[in-house]
C-alpha cells in the first residue's frame, strides 16, 4: 500500500503555518501567529507578508523536523493559492514553487475555503466524518459561508455575508467596549456571565441564506454612544451583559440561517469550521439543533478549525490521490471562488 508524506504550507492571513501528513494522519501542525497586529486591533496587510517573508522557513523546518521526516521523504507539496490577502499568498505560493521545483516533485494548489471543510477529513481519533452531501459553516475572522458539499471538490456556495464577517462583528464590537484584539474569546467568556436579554439589537433583514453584519455592528456604537453620555461607567456596569446580548443577537443570526439551509436542502448532516467555532453559544445552540430538529453536527479538532496548514495538507493528500498537480506558472489568487 501507499506511503504518501505531503507539505502543506498556509499563509492567506496573518498566521505563518506548516503541517506533514503522512496519508490522512497528520504528524505536524505549526502555527506562528502574528502578534504584531494587536497594537492596530486589526490585521495590517502589509506587516503581515513582511513577518511571513521571515517566518516561512523556520516554521517549515519546524514542521519537518516535528514530523521525524526530512524534505526529501517529501511527495508533494501544497500551498494555500486564495482567497486571501494578495502579499501574503505570495510568500507561501512563492516558497511552495521553489521547493516543489528544487525537490522535483509536483505542487498541488488549495483553496483556503475548501480546505476549512475538508479539515473534517482528517483522520482523528474520537471526530466523525460527515457524509456527503453535507452543510459546511465557516465562521471566523475573514469568513462566513454556508456550503453544500457534494463531494470532496464538488461544493456550491449557498450563502456567504454581504459585509462584514462574523468575527470581525465580533472584533468590531470588542474594539467599541475597549477589548483587547480579537475579542471574540472575551466577549464570549463575559457573555456566558450576564444575561442575553438585557440589551434588545434588531436583527438584520438579509434574504435567504447570506449574511450581514455591519448594521449590528453600527448598532451597538450608536447603543453605546447614547448610553456612556447618560453614564459614563455603563460599559463597565454592564460589561458582561452587553456582552451576552451581543452574542444572544449574532447566535439568533446563525441559528436562523443555519434552520433556512437545512429547510432548503433537506439535509440535516452540519459541519462547522473557522475560529468563531469555538463560540460557547454556537456550541450550546448547535446541540439544541441536534436534540430538536434532529441535526448531526460536526466540528473539527480546535487546531484544526482556525487558520492552520494541516488543512491544506488534507487537501494536497486528497489530490495527490487524484492525481490532480498544478503547473509551476500558477499564480497566488486574492478572490478564489469555491
Ligand atoms: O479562524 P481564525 O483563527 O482566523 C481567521 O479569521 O481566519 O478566527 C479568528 C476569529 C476572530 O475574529 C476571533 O475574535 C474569533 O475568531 N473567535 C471567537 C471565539 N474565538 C475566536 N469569536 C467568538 N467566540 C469565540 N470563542
Ligand atoms: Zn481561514
Amino acid at each position: 500500500s501507499q506511503n504518501i508524506y505531503i507539505l502543506g504550507i498556509e499563509s492567506s492571513c496573518d498566521d505563518t503555518a506548516a503541517s506533514v501528513i503522512h496519508n490522512g494522519k497528520i504528524l505536524s501542525n505549526v502555527v506562528a501567529n502574528q502578534k504584531i497586529h494587536e497594537a492596530y486591533g486589526g490585521v495590517v496587510p502589509e506587516l503581515a507578508s513582511r513577518a511571513h517573508q521571515q517566518n516561512i522557513v523556520p516554521v517549515v523546518d519546524q514542521a519537518l523536523k516535528k514530523a521525524q521526516i526530512t524534505k526529501e521523504d517529501l511527495h508533494a507539496i501544497a500551498f494555500t493559492r486564495g482567497p486571501g490577502l494578495m502579499g501574503s499568498l505570495l510568500v507561501g505560493t512563492s516558497f511552495a514553487k521553489s521547493l516543489a521545483y528544487g525537490l522535483n516533485i509536483p505542487l498541488i494548489d488549495v483553496n483556503h475555503m475548501q480546505a476549512h471543510i475538508l479539515a473534517h477529513f482528517i483522520d482523528e481519533e474520537g471526530f466523525n466524518k460527515p457524509p456527503f452531501p453535507f452543510l459546511a459553516m465557516t465562521i471566523s475572522g475573514g469568513h462566513t459561508q454556508i456550503v453544500k458539499v457534494n463531494s470532496y471538490f464538488d461544493m456550491d456556495v449557498i450563502g456567504e455575508t454581504i459585509d462584514d464577517a462574523i468575527g470581525e462583528a465580533y472584533d468590531k464590537s470588542g474594539k467599541i467596549l475597549g477589548l483587547g484584539y480579537p475579542a471574540g474569546p472575551e466577549i464570549d467568556k463575559r457573555a456566558q456571565l450576564g444575561n442575553p436579554k438585557a440589551f434588545k439589537f434588531t436583527k438584520p433583514k438579509v434574504d435567504g441564506l447570506d449574511f450581514s453584519f455591519s448594521g449590528l455592528k453600527t448598532a451597538i456604537l450608536y447603543f453605546i454612544q447614547k448610553e456612556t453620555k447618560a453614564n459614563p461607567n455603563f460599559i463597565s456596569e454592564h460589561l458582561n451583559d452587553i456582552c451576552a446580548s451581543i452574542q444572544h443577537t449574532i447566535i439568533g443570526i446563525v441559528i436562523d440561517k443555519l434552520k433556512l439551509a437545512v429547510k432548503q436542502t433537506g439535509i440535516k448532516h452540519i459541519a462547522i469550521g473557522g475560529g468563531v467555532s469555538a463560540n460557547s453559544g454556537i456550541r450550546n445552540a448547535l446541540k439544541v439543533g441536534e436534540r430538536k430538529f434532529g441535526w448531526t453536527t460536526y466540528v473539527p479538532k480546535f487546531e484544526f478549525t482556525t487558520d492552520n496548514a494541516a488543512m491544506i495538507a488534507i487537501v494536497g493528500y486528497l489530490k495527490y490521490l487524484d492525481g490532480n498537480f498544478a503547473k509551476q506558472d500558477i499564480t497566488a489568487s486574492a478572490r478564489l471562488k469555491i
